[in-house]
Formats: structure tokens, C-alpha cells, sequence
């Protein structure tokens, strides 16, 4: 029953030729050649960020004209919810530690191993990265942070697994469970398939930090340099796939949310959350700065940036404030 629903979601196009254009590919393998880190070339704000990332690189035009770009607002009929159950995740402790690195534009822990399957798809785990505030949004509400975990099959396709990061209430609550309003799952204003009219929209929350965010982004100080690295201690990926199959998942097809902005994306964004400290937290950001792309158009629909693009200029508006000048 999973994989007929699957196949709605994922049936689209996939991946490959984003990646097969894209040899140098600063998303899944940031190493340059010698093994060094590379340094992303594009940003977040002004020239480089996000309103200009077409025009960076040839390879970048989806960031402008593409219809199904993300990140999105997560909000009832833009997704399908899929059971944990519907998928199949496998990914190993990483007892000897591994890499944690400054891209420049995020911080990336290399995580190679593991696999995420579902219909007759499987996916490889290659590494997950973190964004400052959420890029998704949860029904229009942005989060502290957002992980992301990124998959890729052997045929070069893409999955990514989101995940909310909030800020810990408490350092040793006990996992809870948060009945949120049934949505009405739809997709793209189709009635959904009844069969999934059981699953609520649950947000699954711990108030307590999570330990292998804990143990990774404490030490994201030793890579304040963009460039720089730094080994790890164990990562317990458990804790994590716990926590992801405690929920349930909001599917669609977008895109990578950094250029080139490739479509054929399989998002799967997580009900079930994760949380780090405070002091954690205020350390990612004085790293990480602000590194979010702005939500997109809803899939389908057209992109935002040509949107503007096409709209003619408006008469000069000018708004009186009566009373006085605001500075
Ligand atoms: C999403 O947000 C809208 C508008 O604020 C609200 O009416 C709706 O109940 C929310 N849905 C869920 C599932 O929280
Ligand atoms: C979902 O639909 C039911 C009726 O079919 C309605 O009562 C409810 O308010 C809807 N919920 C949302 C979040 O739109």
C-alpha cells in the first residue's frame, strides 16, 4: 500500500543530469581535489545570495526559472504525509568519529554509509549539513534550525531527510508528543487518497538536547574558518533514526535549496524534531551567520524571481505617513 503512494510522490523526474552537469559539485562532494575542504563560492546575501544565484554560474538557471524549487512553506496541500513505516532507514553508528567541516555556507559532517529506501528505491547516505533558521517552514512558521541529510542512489538521484532543530526547554526532558490540528492532506488541492486520512500531522518533540547534535555542533568553534575541519567523536546516528521513525514524513518533489538549485529533489520533511542547547545554538550562529533560502513558490507555480523579473515597473509610490517622518 506504501509503494503505490510513493510512486505518486516520488514519480517525478529525478536528479541525474543536475548532477551530471555539475562534475565539480560543491553539494554532495565539497572535497577539492587534494581532500582539502572547498570553500562555497556563493552566500546568502547581497550579490552572491540568494536573488542572484543564476546569475553566478551557467549551471545555476534553475535557481530563476524552475517551478519546483525549495524550500517551501510546509502547509496542507503541498505534501504528502508518509508513515515512517514506508521507509526503510539503516544507517550505522559512526563509532570512530568522522569529519565535521566549514563549507563557507554551512557546516557539513561527512557521514558516508547508510541507506534510506522506500518503494524500490534505495539511497545512500553521503553527509548532512545544517541551515540557520529553518529553510522549510513548519505551516508558515520558520524554526531555529534545520538539518539536513542527504542521499544519493546509484543511479545518482537524491533524497533529503529535513529535520527541525528547536531550542531545548530543558536539558533532560523526556520525549512528548504533540497532537497538532488534523491537516487535510492534499496535494495540490486534490482530495488525498483516503487511505492516509488517519495520519495527523504529529509533531513529535523532545524537550531535551539531542546528544549527537550535542557532540558535533559543540565543536563547531574549532571550524570557525571556512575551509577548516575537524574529527569527531562517535556519532551515534541511532538516537537520530529513533527519532525520525518516532514521526511521520511530509513528501514532495523540489529541489536542492543552494545552487545550481537541481530539481528531481526527494524531500521528506520530518514531524518528529530535534533540539540543542542554547549555548549550542548561539555557537552554530556565530558560525554559521544566516544561511536560508527564501521560501519558494508553491510547487508548480512559477518561479518567484521570474516572476518579478516580468512585472512591469509600478508608478512611484510614495507613502505619507501623517504626522511625521519615520527614520
Ligand atoms: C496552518 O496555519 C493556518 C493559518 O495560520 C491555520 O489556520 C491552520 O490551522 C494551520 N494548520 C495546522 C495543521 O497547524
Ligand atoms: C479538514 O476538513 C474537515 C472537513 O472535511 C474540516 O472540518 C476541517 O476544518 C479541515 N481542517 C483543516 C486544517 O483545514
Amino acid at each position: 500500500m506504501g509503494v503505490s503512494l510513493l510512486q505518486t510522490v516520488f514519480l517525478l523526474a529525478s536528479a541525474r543530469q543536475a548532477f551530471a552537469s555539475c562534475a565539480h559539485g560543491t553539494f554532495l562532494s565539497p572535497r577539492a581535489e587534494d581532500g582539502s575542504v572547498k570553500v562555497n563560492t556563493f552566500g546568502y546575501s547581497g550579490e552572491i545570495g540568494p536573488l542572484n544565484w543564476a546569475a553566478l554560474a551557467v549551471e545555476n538557471g534553475a535557481c530563476n526559472t524552475g517551478t519546483q524549487q525549495s524550500p517551501i512553506s510546509m502547509v496542507a496541500g503541498t505534501f504528502n504525509m508518509i508513515p515512517a513505516s514506508d521507509l526503510q532507514i539503516d544507517i550505522p553508528d559512526f563509532n570512530e568519529g568522522t569529519e565535521f567541516e566549514n563549507l563557507g555556507t554551512t557546516v557539513e559532517v561527512i557521514a558516508k554509509g547508510g541507506t534510506l529506501a522506500f518503494g524500490t528505491k534505495t539511497f545512500e547516505l553521503q553527509q548532512f549539513h545544517f541551515h540557520l533558521p529553518s529553510e522549510h517552514l513548519d505551516n508558515g512558521t520558520s524554526q531555529a534550525m534545520e538539518m539536513h541529510m542527504v542521499f544519493q542512489s546509484a543511479a545518482q538521484e537524491i533524497a533529503v531527510i529535513g529535520m527541525y532543530i528547536e531550542i531545548a526547554t530543558d536539558n533532560a526532558g523526556t520525549p512528548s508528543v504533540v497532537q497538532a490540528p488534523e491537516a487535510n492532506l492534499t496535494r495540490r488541492g486534490r482530495p488525498e487518497r483516503r487511505k492516509n486520512q488517519h495520519l495527523r500531522r504529529q509533531v513529535v518533540r523532545s524537550t531535551g538536547p539531542t546528544v549527537l547534535l550535542e557532540t558535533v555542533l559543540s565543536q563547531v568553534g574549532s571550524i570557525a574558518t571556512p575551509g577548516t575541519k575537524v574529527a569527531t567523536g562517535p556519532v551515534i546516528m541511532s538516537e537520530i533514526v529513533n527519532v525520525l521513525k518516532s514521526g511521520s514524513f511530509q513528501g514532495y518533489m523540489g529541489s536542492l535549496t543552494t545552487p545550481p538549485c537541481s530539481e528531481g529533489v526527494n524531500w521528506l520533511v520530518s514531524t518528529a524534531r530535534l533540539a540543542v542547547t542554547a549555548n549550542t545554538f548561539n555557537g552554530v550562529r556565530d558560525v554559521i551567520g544566516f544561511n536560508s533560502r527564501f521560501p519558494q513558490n508553491t510547487p508548480g507555480s512559477p518561479n518567484l524571481l521570474s516572476l518579478s523579473a516580468a512585472t512591469p515597473p509600478a508608478a512611484a509610490a510614495v507613502v505619507e505617513i501623517p504626522g511625521g517622518v519615520l527614520g
